[in-house]
């Protein structure tokens, strides 16, 4: 195993100098440093000669400087819940620190009258979640990693979850950022203006940029109107070629109530129940697809859910349904969704999309891409959830065999390309809401039309001349612009 400490030989002036800014407090090496190196699962690990953590949007600009002056590339990190290797460090890579934004944690103000809140980029999403709620507002960024995902990484990944459906993604709800550029300066750009045509909109470059341009230090984010009452339904899905005509109903039933649509396969429920005890059952039922269907609203919520029920069961589009009664159940159903993500319930070898679809072609795709994955080895299991209210399906397929094996890594890469070229033939992406980091390179590389690519390196040479920030990320190893020969 590489230790951090051993950092691929970054200048030991530049580490002197940075550790002398930042003070005791500021920066980790050695063992303290391991967690800042690997990713969530571990499957991605990366030396790195020192782990920063200023405390301020200066201390982050000085770091820059620093590193710049010594050539020594950065790695910015969030909460590093990512799931696409984008906040560690890349194994092979270039002299690197990894600078962690947790100690930014503060929420600098909350407006309920602006409908805004103005947040570090180390502010845990929760911690924003409840300061809303506090003042009668919702902040809407949500998904499972809520405790320990950062803002700054949730806006750098423009990160999904479960309430896309109702309030857009990561990125609708940006008003104004604070970014330490990649040569040291501050662009303070925190406006909170719902309109502004004065111009290009040059926040919009930094989210979903994976700190690959910028280092994002705070930002104004937008806040809604509290919903008095949610409720959910967990149903049991009558026909899953008819899935989102049930999607449709749910949606003119209950119009701009509808604020969440995920579906969830019996799979995986019974794989989070045996794992984890405290969660109950929702319904004696146990069909092969289900969904959670949540409206948030008054008084009503509740009669247009049992309309929903009796039009459904009617039109046969689900057999069974239990609809939360209490907070605990409430509760205990959106425990359920938070606990079926496949890589924490299964072991073994896993491919993995983030696909987006045109919201009416998931299921033909899920159904054409199982055939194409059989067609190459038949034996393996193909597991499907997500946010298909947004066309987001999370598809894994598990192929049984032996990693290692040419026989079988060979198959596992046609399946990858296979489905890959399903979604692209769908008009898809291969990345909704996980983003690109150090795994999706290639294939987002041909994604693109070579036209868009191009402006993608060439806004990053135009930014980041000297790839000092997050090397090996978006545009993979080969196609990190190279330093200049000065
Ligand atoms: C989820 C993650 C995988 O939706 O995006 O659970
Ligand atoms: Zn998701």
């Amino acid at each position: 195993m590489t230790t951090p400490s051993d950092g691929r030989a970054a200048p030991v002036a530049a580490v002197e100098e940075l550790k002398a800014l930042l003070g005791p407090r500021g920066w980790l090496e050695g063992d303290d440093a391991a967690p800042f190196v690997a990713d969530v699962f571990g499957h991605r690990r990366g030396p790195a000669a020192l782990v920063v953590r200023p405390a301020s949007t200066r201390e982050v600009a000085s770091v820059v400087t620093i590193c710049r002056r010594h050539g020594v590339a950065i790695v910015p990190q969030g909460g590093n819940t990512g799931l696409c290797g984008g906040a560690v460090p890349v194994a092979g890579g270039a002299p690197c620190i990894v600078l962690s934004l947790a100690r930014m944690n503060r929420i600098v103000s909350i407006d309920p009258l602006r409908f805004t809140v103005t947040a570090e980029a180390g502010c845990i999403v929760q911690t924003i979640q409840e300061a809303a709620a506090e003042v009668d507002r919702s902040f809407a960024l949500d998904w499972g990693a809520r405790g320990s995902a950062m803002l700054g990484g949730a806006i750098s990944t423009n990160a999904g979850g479960i309430n896309v459906l109702r309030f857009g993604n990561t990125r609708e709800q940006v008003l104004g950022l604070e970014v330490v550029l990649p040569d040291g300066r501050i662009w303070n750009g925190l406006r909170a203006l719902r309109k502004d045509s004065s111009g290009y909109d040059l926040k919009q470059l930094f989210i979903g940029a994976e700190g690959t341009l910028g280092i994002v230090t705070r930002a104004v984010m937008r806040l809604h109107p509290r919903a008095p009452r949610e409720q959910t339904m967990f149903a049991s899905v009558g026909d899953f070629g008819r899935l989102m005509e049930l999607f449709a109903l749910a949606r003119s039933v209950g119009d701009a109530h509808l604020s969440a649509f995920e579906l969830i396969p019996g799979r995986l429920i019974e794989l989070a129940l045996a794992r984890h005890r405290r969660l109950v059952r929702p319904i004696e039922t146990r069909a092969e697809w289900n969904v959670l269907v949540r409206f948030s609203g008054g008084d009503d919520i509740a009669d247009l859910l049992e309309r929903l029920f009796a039009e459904a069961f009617e039109r046969g589009l689900l057999t069974d349904a239990a609809l939360a009664g209490s907070l605990a159940q409430e509760r205990n159903l959106w425990e359920l969704r938070d606990e079926i993500t496949p890589m924490r319930l299964m072991t073994g070898k896993m491919l993995k999309w983030d696909a987006s679809l045109p919201i009416d072609c998931i299921v033909a795709f899920l159904t054409e891409a199982e055939a194409r994955a059989r067609a190459i080895h038949a034996d393996l299991e193909v597991i499907a959830f997500g946010h298909v209210g947004d066309g987001n399906l999370h598809l894994s397929i598990w192929p049984d065999g032996t990693p290692g094996d040419p026989v079988f890594d060979r198959r596992c890469e046609h399946i990858v390309r296979a489905v890959d070229e399903l979604v692209w033939a769908y008009g898809g992406s291969v990345s909704a809401e996980h983003g690109v980091g150090a795994d999706q390179c290639a294939r987002v590389r041909q994604q693109k039309p070579p036209i868009e690519f191009e402006m993608m390196a060439k806004i990053k040479a135009l930014l980041d001349p000297d790839a000092l920030l997050n090397p090996g990320k978006i545009f993979g190893p080969a196609s990190a612009p190279a330093r200049p020969a000065d």
